[in-house]
């Protein structure tokens, strides 16, 4: 089987793409390098002896879609790519409307006309907003608080519409919560550009020594310590949930929507503790107002993707930590350029 991964050398990307390797299929790889590094490619290759088929494409760019679905033909798309920080959508709303919303129906319209009817969708917890109940349910009401939470759900509309027009379209969209932790080897993780927004790989970069300390958003939500509770998902259980997806997908049209989480709940300082307990020192941080958009607390109800998938998450919370700070004390400044 042929797995188009658009966004396919990004962190979630390229995970799946080792996972979906070493279980024998073929995934062909898209990206335009945005938010990545051609290096990502050869840490592929170094971890599973295989060079994955690459392509250097823009998703809005149809002509070159065609020509890549023509050389290679696919299955089923797994559609990764897309820009993901929150603070910048606010600032370039139609940057991101363009790049994820109108670059997805020209990916769309590619894959009709190559007659590729299977996606499995990153969508995000996000599109649940201030959820008011925990943990969150897939039926649980949506909303945008931002341009790429709108982005998000504009998508899932999308192809909602999309599958009503046309029944033999299988789509999936996975809502994925915290997604965090690195390859075991020590050769793959998230690399992001510039100053983390997330809080993981912040920590990280605080223990390899290049922040200073961490700053705590908010130590007064009603949580049990006062700081955000989230749901932190190892990247390759989240790998394994798309092949899970995969599967499933293929054999059932229409549309699913699954949470990929792990149900569990941890507060911004539990996570700090953890992380000092596997790379074996204190790590400095100073506690400041609340980020703007956050809310306290956010997990998932993952029982629908357990039920229909066969798909749980494994991997705790040390295991998240031990496996990212082996990639960043062995990759302290990311991917080489
Ligand atoms: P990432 O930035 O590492 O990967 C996205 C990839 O898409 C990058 O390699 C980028 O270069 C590529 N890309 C962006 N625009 C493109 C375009 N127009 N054409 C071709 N390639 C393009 O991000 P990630 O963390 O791997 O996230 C993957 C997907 O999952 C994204 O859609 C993101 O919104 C979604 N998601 C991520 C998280 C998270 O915390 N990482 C949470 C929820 C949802
Ligand atoms: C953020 C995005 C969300 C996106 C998700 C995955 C916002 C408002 N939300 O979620 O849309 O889907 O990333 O990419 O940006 N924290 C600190 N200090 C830091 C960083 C974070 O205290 O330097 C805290 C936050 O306040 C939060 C928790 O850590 O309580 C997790 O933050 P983060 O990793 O950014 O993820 P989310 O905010 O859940």
């Amino acid at each position: 089987m042929n797995v188009l991964l658009t966004g396919g050398t990004g962190y979630i990307g390229s995970h799946t793409c080792v996972r979906l390797i070493e279980l024998g299929l073929r995934p062909v790889l898209l990206d335009n390098f945005a938010n990545s590094k051609r290096a990502v490619l050869d840490r592929i290759e170094r971890v599973t002896g295989v060079r994955p088929l690459f392509f250097e494409a823009d998703i809005r760019d149809r002509r070159r879609l065609d020509e890549v679905l023509a050389v290679q033909p696919v299955d089923a798309v797994i559609h990764f790519a897309g820009l993901k920080a929150v603070g910048e959508s606010v600032q370039r709303p139609l940057t991101y409307y363009d790049n994820n919303v109108h670059g997805t129906c020209v990916l769309l319209e590619a894959l009709q006309a190559a007659e590729v009817r299977t996606m499995i969708f990153s969508s995000s917890a996000t599109v649940y907003g201030d959820a008011r109940t925990m943990p969150i349910v897939e039926d649980a009401p949506t909303e945008a608080t931002n341009p790429y939470g709108r982005s998000k759900l504009m998508i899932e509309g999308i192809l909602r519409d999309l599958a009503v027009a046309q029944p033999e379209w299988s789509i999936t969209l996975l809502r994925y919560f915290n997604p965090v932790g690195a390859h075991p080897s020590g050769a793959m993780g998230e690399d992001p550009q510039g100053i983390p927004n997330n809080l993981v790989p912040f920590i990280a970069q605080v223990a390899v020594g290049r922040r200073d300390r961490l700053t705590v958003f908010g130590d007064d939500y009603p949580t049990p310590d006062g700081t955000g509770v989230r749901d932190y998902i190892h990247v390759l259980d989240l790998a394994e949930g798309h092949v899970a997806a995969l599967q499933h997908g293929h054999r059932h049209p229409g549309v699913h929507v699954y949470n990929l989480g792990t149900g569990q709940g941890y507060s911004v300082l539990e996570v700090l503790r953890a992380f000092e307990r596997v790379c074996g020192r204190e790590l400095p941080y100073a506690v400041a107002p609340r980020r703007a958009g956050d809310v306290a607390s956010c997990w998932a109800d993952p029982e629908r993707a357990g039920r229909e998938l066969g798909w749980r998450a494994e991997r705790s919370l040390d295991r998240m930590c031990e496996d990212v700070w082996r990639w960043q004390s062995a990759n302290p400044t990311g991917y080489p350029e």
